[in-house]
């Protein structure tokens, strides 16, 4: 399901909006989509799932679930049922599975089928098969899991899943999300108790899902760190899975709403999960005007609804301990900073390098390309703001990735001159209706194919 070829690049270009204006929803949040799919496949009988995310990334996960054995369908009316096979029952693939350009799908797979006595072989996109697997394939490989990878551990890999898994306490040496619910995958079908030892805390949307199908998992404070203890071998009991707004998402139109003069949206219904708001606290800081309306829990998940006004913002100094909980939000936030008052300091995000690009050499070059002046380093980026006035007419290259696309459309409808990135396809594996939605609040965007 790789749906990118070299000859469909699609480039987009932003112009100087109106104020936007309107209430929207943003499509479902990626990762729980990912784990509703993944942990529907596992219990035994049939996961509902509501305002499943319908990108690229979920849809190569739910045929995935099909190749392992899972039976996956979409209703008329936008739900979907996962019919599990039971912790353990996964079938072995015929066919390479495809993750497109997603990584959380091919690690956290991984895991699921490390943890199952099958051959699974793993493919992807380019930007999918330049990233570093090596840090899934130590742990999964000391729970007795068997890869044969390309060169510096990349996919395309072959995985032989262990015939008996070993439990294992593993300190992750990454704060990853990724790694931590790849290792719980695999302990599902392990005898006894896998415990991950976190170094600094990360999106814990696994524990909560995994709890809620009625796994015993345990999370306590240690001396190094977040310690997550799960009991290998449970029956999982499907429960409906209501997918709230992503919030990495929604930072799009809500960055957007910050810096074009007049704006006021709503976002309704995104997830503010602790460990995924980094974002918001830290436009709040730098004077953002964004209100958190409608606090309520939503399918184990903590929900709001956001009123965002355009604000004069101010550079600060981001703190490095936040960054887990906005890891893929830093793009977007050079954005916003480029139109603030004074620096803006981004430290400790050297996990950046390895997304779906090198994020802070696209964010650095995307900048300069319209005006704006960035120091960066090995672990980070020192944004110097332009108090409002950016000049825009750049053309940005997005290295096959969503994120970096949006950011830098985003920067277009509040920059002097239109912003062009050179390949807009990517954001169908995130934000399938990214135009529609930025049209439908004013913004305007125009194609271009190349
Ligand atoms: C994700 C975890 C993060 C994030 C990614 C989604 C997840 O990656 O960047 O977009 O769903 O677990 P890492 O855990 O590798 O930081």
């Amino acid at each position: 399901m790789t749906a990118h070829s070299p000859s469909t690049h699609a480039g987009l270009t932003a112009e100087p909006s109106r104020p936007l204006g309107g209430t929207i929803r943003v499509p479902g949040d990626k990762s729980i989509s990912h784990r509703a799919l993944i942990f529907g496949a596992l219990a035994v009988g049939e996961t509902r799932i509501r305002g499943l995310l319908e990108g690229e990334d979920v849809l190569a996960t739910a045929e995935t679930m099909r190749r392992l054995g899972a039976r996956v369908m979409r209703h008329e009316d936008g739900t979907w049922s996962v019919f599990g096979v039971g912790v353990g029952g996964l079938q072995e693939p015929a066919v390479p599975l495809d993750f497109g350009n997603s990584g959380t799908g091919a690690r956290l797979v991984m895991g699921l089928v490390a943890g199952h006595p099958v051959t699974a072989t793993f493919i992807g996109d380019a930007s999918l098969s330049r990233r570093p697997m090596g840090r899934v394939i130590d742990p999964l490989t000391q729970m007795g899991a068997h890869f044969h990878a390309r060169e510096g551990g990349r996919m395309p890999l072959t995985l032989t899943g262990a015939r008996r898994a070993l439990p294992i306490v593993y300190r992750s040496p990454v704060a990853s999300a990724q790694v931590k619910s790849a290792i719980l995958l695999a302990g599902l079908n392990a005898p006894g108790v896998t415990t991950v030892i976190e170094p600094v805390p990360t999106r814990d949307h696994t524990e909560r899902m995994l709890r809620a199908f009625g796994a015993h998992i345990e999370t306590r404070q240690g001396k190094d760190g977040l310690e997550i203890s799960l009991t290998g071998e449970p029956e999982l009991t499907p429960c409906p899975i209501a997918v709230p707004g992503d919030p990495s998402s929604a930072a799009f139109p809500v960055v957007a709403a910050l810096l074009v003069p007049g704006s006021d949206i709503v976002v309704q219904g995104i997830t503010l999960n602790p460990h995924r708001a980094g974002l918001y606290t830290t436009l709040k800081e730098m004077g953002g005007d964004i209100e958190i309306m409608n606090q309520r829990e939503e399918g184990g998940e903590p929900v709001a609804d956001l009123r965002v006004r355009h604000s004069r913002l101010k550079g600060i100094d981001v703190p490095p301990a936040r960054a887990a909980s906005m890891i893929d939000e830093y793009p977007v936030l050079a954005v916003a900073a480029a139109f603030a008052d004074g620096e803006t300091r981004m430290m400790g995000i050297h996990e950046l390098r390895v997304k779906e690009s090198d994020r802070i050499a696209a964010t650095a070059s995307g900048l300069r390309a319209n005006g704006v002046k960035v120091h960066e380093s090995e672990d980070g980026m020192v944004v110097e703001g332009r108090s409002g006035a950016v000049a825009g007419g750049g053309h940005v290259a997005t290295h096959m990735d969503h994120r970096i696309a949006m950011s830098f459309l985003v920067m277009g409808f509040a920059a002097e001159k239109p912003v062009t990135v050179d390949d807009a396809s990517m954001i169908a594996t995130s934000f399938p209706d990214f135009t529609g939605l930025m049209r439908g609040l004013g913004a305007s965007l125009v194609g271009q194919t190349q």
